[in-house]
């Protein structure tokens, strides 16, 4: 589905915003408006209840969304529709505002726009490219695979660190028992544990001279090994899913931040009229 949206219907939705696009943009090459181009003449008030309209609609999609099962329309041509128009309304509401931008509570609507539409794009990026960086990192396995070879792996590494010394069982219990996956936001976000007890144990068991059990030794390093690499891909899943959490939590409030501003934009050029 994700990577059809940009194509979806044979590129319709592009089709649509190009032709507003270009229509809007012609019609303010030939307006003559006495003055300077700006939100109040007869083309400014329909560019701007255009791009009102268009905003109230994009925002409506966080609705739409939830709503599964109902409505006519697939979920793919709403999000297509959404991208297309989404950047069309960046244009529109520039023409709208003649390029007359300030610091007022108009410029303010314009800002919180713009941040919404960028971090839109953002999020686009995420959406067409994420599912493909998903799965080549899990290589055909599911987290709950990945997680249930960790815990297979850390059984074998205690059984054989029983055999060992003192200062191996230590260190490779401590892998066992206290390597974090996940953790705060923060950590989510890293992707890596810097001070990851397996990655310790592992080092420690590298540097470290097996004598009569180098066998031991051996099993040990390759099992630690292949945990590391488990936890890698799945800090990497993590890590994937989380930016794709916060990035929602910057377009969401932006966009109701945006509408707030709408309104109060509207309410003002029709309070001084
Ligand atoms: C996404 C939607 C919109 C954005 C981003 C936007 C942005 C702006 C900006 C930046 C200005 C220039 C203010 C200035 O001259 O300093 C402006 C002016 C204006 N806008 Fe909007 N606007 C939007 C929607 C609307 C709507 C829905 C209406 C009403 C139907 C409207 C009516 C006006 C009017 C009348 C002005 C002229 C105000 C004046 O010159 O004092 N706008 N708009
Ligand atoms: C002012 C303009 C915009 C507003 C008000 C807006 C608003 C929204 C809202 C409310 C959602 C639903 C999020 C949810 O509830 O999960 C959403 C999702 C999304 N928006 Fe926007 N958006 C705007 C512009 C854009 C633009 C320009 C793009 C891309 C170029 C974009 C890309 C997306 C994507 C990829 C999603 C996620 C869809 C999904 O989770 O299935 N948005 N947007």
């Amino acid at each position: 589905m994700h990577e059809s949206i940009l194509v979806y219907r044979k590129h319709r939705y592009l089709k649509w915003a190009l032709a507003l696009a270009v229509v809007s943009a012609l019609f303010y090459m030939i307006d003559s408006p006495l003055g300077q181009p700006n939100g109040g003449t007869w083309l400014g008030y329909t560019l701007g209840t255009i791009s009102g309209g268009l905003m109230v609609w994009l925002a409506w999609f966080g609705v739409r969304k939830r709503r599964y099962g109902l409505g006519n329309v697939p979920l793919e041509d709403w999000l297509s529709a959404h991208v297309y128009l989404g950047i069309a309304l960046a244009l529109i509401a520039t023409l709208h505002a003649g390029f007359q931008l300030g610091f007022n509570i108009h410029s303010a609507l314009y800002i919180l726009m713009m941040i919404t539409i960028i971090s839109g794009l953002v999020g686009l990026y995420f959406y067409i490219s994420y599912p493909r960086l998903l799965t080549e990192n899990r290589r055909g396995l599911s987290t709950e695979v990945m997680l249930a070879q960790i815990a297979e792996l850390d059984r074998d590494l205690r059984q054989i660190a029983m055999t060992m010394d003192d200062a191996t069982n230590a260190a490779t219990l401590k892998a066992t028992q206290d390597t974090i996956i996940g953790g705060s936001l923060m950590q989510q976000l890293r992707g890596h544990d810097e001070h990851c007890p397996t990655t310790q144990a592992r080092l420690f068991v590298e540097g470290s001279d097996g004598g009569p059990q180098d066998a031991q030794r051996r099993q040990l390093l390759t099992r630690l090994i292949r945990k590391e690499d488990l936890l890698k891909r799945i800090r990497r899943d993590v890590q994937l899913r989380c930016l794709l959490k916060v990035w929602l939590y910057v377009h969401i409030p932006f966009s109701i931040a945006a509408l707030a501003a709408l309104v109060t934009h509207v309410v003002t050029v029709f309070y001084y009229w």
